[in-house]
């Protein structure tokens, strides 16, 4: 979801208004004059952050083993290279995760899913992505930057054939500058193999590039890559008085000679008002980075917290003479964050209680390649059960997810995938703490995950030592703690960790462990992990179901009630994280297969409540809340004891079974209470009190009848019109009185016309092995030229074409080729020799007329010149390249030439054996469908870039089907690279 800026130039101060108003004048003046720019414009062109995202090509499958060499710069060959033709390849839009898209499989990794990804899975573990980019002639001189932001797992990059960057690791960003092989004023190609045979760790982690890419350029003096650091200080950490913001910002200078450069800043306030200006002269040396420090006092500081999350902007110009050269926003926050050992967690100087959840990154529907409002929705509905942190395990997040925890108020424990003091995991963690230190939502930063193999050493203690000297040097602000699956250990990383992270345990050995380390704070790193699925009172093994009655499945975890009442108890252990917020694919305990989803959510897959939902709202909001526990059809069940729980906060709580009383229980606090009622249709009520005896609060539930209809219900009516927003349905099956029928599995065709387009949908049955989503197959005939001939003679080492080139040529004395011939049998048996080689092939009408057409050639040996009906499609000057090329414009119905010729040069040589043309058909319509869940289904859909909207309709057999519109509003799509 775009958010339009609240912060209109109008807002800005005349210094930096005046600069802006010339920036304006000279970006127009470039633009007007793109193909003559001066050394001049391009000082003053102002920085882009464009969005890399749409219009990729995608390939499944590793079909080009030896894309990467390294023998020679430059010289990759397969869709490494320029020349390739991707006509093939499926068109996606980042981000993509196609494990997503893989089928289930028993063979496959339980804690992944049971996807047919990783290893075993080889042949569907590497996926290709291609795209194609222009830069315009007045960018000479700028820096070009290439950022992923995370790619699920080893990336190999290249562009325009040159290999920029491999990558190995699922869960940190990379970027790389391509100024020096970049193309202005032509087309650019950005090539990137995917290798998923390995996993990272024991969840679902998808495949592919799952996260933003971004194309950003700046002056040859510019504020560096993650250049901005700022934050407020207060004297002694309380939010009394005004703060110093201090800014550390680095100024990075790729020109030889040095630059005296000023930063100047302005800051924001949250409703808009400018409320600092400074500014440092400083001389940066050429091909150097300077940290250049400033400091200033803000009045009224406006405090940033979870339950009023404002934000301060603070704007950091860079100038070289009188021009501004670099422009930068930042959003920030005004907040003090400690740890009190004897009391706790202590946020703007108040005592703060973490009522959190740990997340994994995976969505119904969607994987890990979540839209940026889809991290929105996800954090609105931990909100509603009065969850204020994400602890984001096991490894650090999406930039966007801080984005929308800061802008919608929601602490963050950011967490570093692993454990290591080796220099890449340092550089791993040091460049995530540049990264997402200015985010007000992060509070604490973790080093690593229960390392249990190696936790309690001596090694693992130093490391953690080292990796803390990281960040005092990088962010003083903060604290870090380890997530330590342990009791009272003081061993290794426990011993210099600065804040004690306690996964599970809720015992004694808590209180012997602070009692002997008084001087060290503690938090709840991990609590929990109790299992449970929406609307499910029966334990099902077979079916991989487990009941919803807040359950732990083992010794070593607790339910809800005993981790939080024991931590309730105990401010100095900060509050804790639940495992888990929402379910997520793999993990699948208590059961396996057909189970292949984990069940530790107090939200389902989609993030529909789950009963423990209402525990947690009970005792972390004021709300006054009263749920019961179970559904009340249990036709057949008649006289059969059922468990019924009240989940509240009411001081006491009376059931009633069609209007007869079952009792008034007293509430203990952090509780809840049980009845065993025996089973009769009807309605199931109940009555919360407050300490006086006043009913506060009264809840139903009632045995529906069959389901007769389905409801839609959008969560926003109206979306951005930027080809990335999202609206989230909710499909229900109501009964004829309009209740939603707990007990409903049908299954449900959606259809969508208008500007939208459904990328998900789920369900949450932790066992429903339907696809998430469906992709439309592109039917590709592949068409063998099998008949070729050739003859030695001159020809132009060039495009010119030969009277041997055409169709109308008579060949037939030349000597014939067989396809099937050994390809290392080379055809030219002598250098410096050229030859021509032809063949036939036949298409039809409806080839012709199709989506698309490629020629493949396995290789030519050394130089080649490609001609299709006469017309040059192409050449290749690299006997290990393995040329592709797009001839659908060149190709007629009936008989088709393609003639090639040949430069051997060195030894022997020719045309290699293996020549296709493939046709690519129109893609099969395709009908998305999914089940309800106990009533319930989830389904996302995407705006396009048109402004309107879109109608959406599910439909069920025997059911009325349901209709709900969306609109796709006018809106500042994020800027883009075309
Ligand atoms: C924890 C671990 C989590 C998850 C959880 C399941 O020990 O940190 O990643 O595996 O157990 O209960």
């Amino acid at each position: 979801m775009m958010h339009n800026s609240p912060y209109p130039f109008a807002s800005l101060t005349p210094i930096i208004k005046a600069r802006i108003g010339f920036l304006v004048c000279s970006l127009i003046a470039s633009m007007c004059a793109a193909s003559v720019a001066t050394a001049a414009q391009v000082d003053a062109s102002p920085r882009e952050h464009l969005s890399l995202d749409a219009g990729w090509k995608f390939h499944l499958g590793d079909d080009w083993p030896d894309a990467l060499r390294l023998d020679k710069a430059g010289t990759s060959s397969g869709p490494a290279m320029e020349t390739f033709g991707d006509e093939t390849w499926r068109t996606v839009d980042l981000p993509h995760d196609w494990a997503i898209e893989a089928p289930f499989d028993q063979n496959a990794d339980a804690n992944h899913g049971y996807k047919a990804v990783g290893p075993g899975f080889e042949k569907t573990s590497i996926g290709w992505y291609r795209r194609t980019f222009t830069l315009p002639k007045g960018d000479e001189g700028k820096r070009i930057w290439v950022t992923f932001d995370g790619v699920f797992r080893d990336a190999t990059v290249w562009v325009n054939g040159w290999l920029i960057r491999r990558h190995e690791g699922g869960y940190y960003p990379f970027r790389e500058d391509i100024t020096d092989i970049a193309k202005f004023d032509s087309k650019n190609t950005l090539a990137v193999r995917v290798d998923a045979t390995k996993f990272e760790g024991w969840w679902y982690e998808g495949a592919g590039i799952y996260r933003h890419v971004w194309l950003d350029k700046t002056a040859p003096v510019a504020i560096a890559p993650e250049g901005i650091f700022v934050r407020s200080e207060f004297p002694n950490n309380l939010p009394e008085g005004n703060p110093d913001i201090k800014v550390d910002a680095q100024v990075l200078n790729s020109q030889a000679k040095a630059v005296d450069a000023t930063v100047e800043c302005e800051i924001f306030s949250p409703e808009g008002r400018s409320v600092a200006q400074f500014s440092v002269p400083h001389k940066v040396e050429g091909g150097e980075t300077a940290t250049v420090k400033l400091q200033s006092k803000i009045p009224s500081p406006i405090l940033w917290s979870p339950e009023s999350p404002k934000l301060y902007k603070l704007v950091t110009a860079v100038s070289v003479g009188d021009k501004i050269v670099d422009q930068q926003e930042t959003a920030f926050g005004i907040r003090t964050v400690s740890f009190d050992p004897a009391k706790g967690f202590l946020l703007n100087g108040k005592l703060y209680r973490i009522y959190g959840v740990c997340n994994h990154q995976d969505h119904a529907g969607v994987g890990t390649a979540i839209p940026d409002a889809l991290h929105a929705f996800r954090i609105e509905r931990l909100k509603e059960f009065g969850c204020n942190a994400i602890r984001t395990s096991h490894n650090p997040p999406t930039p966007e997810l801080l984005d929308a925890c800061d802008r919608l108020g929601m602490l963050i424990l950011d967490e570093n995938r692993m454990l290591g003091g080796d220099s890449e995991n340092l550089r791993k963690w040091g460049e995530m703490i540049c990264r997402d230190r200015n985010h007000p939502s992060v509070f604490l930063w973790g080093i690593a995950n229960e390392e249990g193999a190696v936790q309690s050493s001596v090694e693992a203690g130093r490391i953690a030592v080292t990796m803390e000297n990281v960040l005092r040097r990088l962010d003083p602000t903060r604290l870090a703690t380890y997530a330590a699956a342990e009791e009272d250990s003081f061993w290794g990383i426990n011993g210099v960790i600065d804040v004690r992270g306690w996964n599970y345990h809720p015992f004694p050995c808590t209180d012997t462990y602070h009692a002997k380390h008084p001087d060290q704070p503690n938090i709840g790193t991990e609590q929990g992990s109790t299992v449970g699925d929406r609307g499910i009172y029966e334990e099902s093994p077979e079916r991989g179901l487990v009941a919803a009655y807040d359950h732990a499945p083992s010794q070593w975890v607790q339910d809800a009630e005993t981790w939080w009442s024991w931590f309730a108890d105990r401010p100095w252990l900060s509050g804790g994280f639940v495992w888990t917020g929402f379910d997520y694919r793999g993990e699948p305990t208590p059961y396996r297969w057909p189970d292949i989803n984990s069940h530790f959510g107090i939200l389902d897959m989609c993030g529909f409540p789950k009963d423990n939902f209402y525990y947690y709202k009970a005792w972390w909001t004021p709300d006054v809340v009263l749920h019961l526990l179970p559904h009340w059809n249990w036709a057949g069940k008649e006289g059969q004891e059922i468990r019924v729980d009240a989940l509240s906060n009411c001081k006491a709580v009376e059931l009633f079974l069609n209007g007869v009383s079952l009792g008034q229980k007293p509430m203990k606090q952090n509780s809840k209470l049980t009845w065993m009622v025996k089973y009769e249709p009807g309605t199931l009520s109940a009555k919360g009190f407050d300490a006086s005896g006043k009913v506060i609060v009264e809840t139903k539930v009632e045995t529906t009848g069959e389901a007769t209809q389905l409801r839609l219900t959008p969560d926003r009516t109206t979306i951005n019109a930027d080809g990335e927003d999202v609206s989230v349905f909710t499909v229900a099956a109501l009964d004829a009185k309009g209740r939603v029928v707990p007990t409903a599995q049908a299954k449900i065709d959606f259809n969508l016309e208008g500007e939208g387009r459904i990328i998900g949908v789920g369900n949450g049955d932790p066992s429903c092995h339907e696809p998430d989503t469906f992709i439309a197959s592109v039917p590709v005939r592949r068409v063998a030229v099998t008949e070729w001939r050739w003859k030695e003679m001159k020809i132009p080492s060039n495009r010119s074409p030969l009277p041997e080139y055409a169709n109308d040529f008579d060949d037939s004395t030349w000597s014939a080729l067989r396809e099937d011939r050994d390809p290392r049998d080379q055809v030219i048996k002598t250098s410096d020799t050229t030859a021509v080689f032809r063949a036939h092939f036949t298409l039809t009408e409806e080839d012709v007329n199709g989506a698309g057409a490629q020629i493949q050639f396995p290789g030519c040996d050394d130089d080649g010149w490609y001609f299709v009906n006469g017309q040059f499609v192409g050449e290749s000057h690299d006997a290990g390249a393995q040329p592709i090329f797009d001839i659908k414009k060149f190709l007629r119905a009936g008989d088709n030439v393609i003639a090639v010729g040949v430069n051997n040069s060195y030894g022997e040589g020719g045309l290699k054996p293996g020549v296709g043309v493939d046709i690519v058909g129109k893609p099969a319509p395709v009908q998305w469908s999914r089940s309800l869940f106990n009533g319930l289904a989830q389904v996302i859909v995407q705006s396009t870039r048109t402004v309107g909207k879109f109608k959406f309709t599910a439909n069920a057999e025997g059911l009325e089907p349901a209709t709900a519109t969306v609109k796709t509003q006018q809106c500042a799509p994020r800027p883009s690279v075309p």
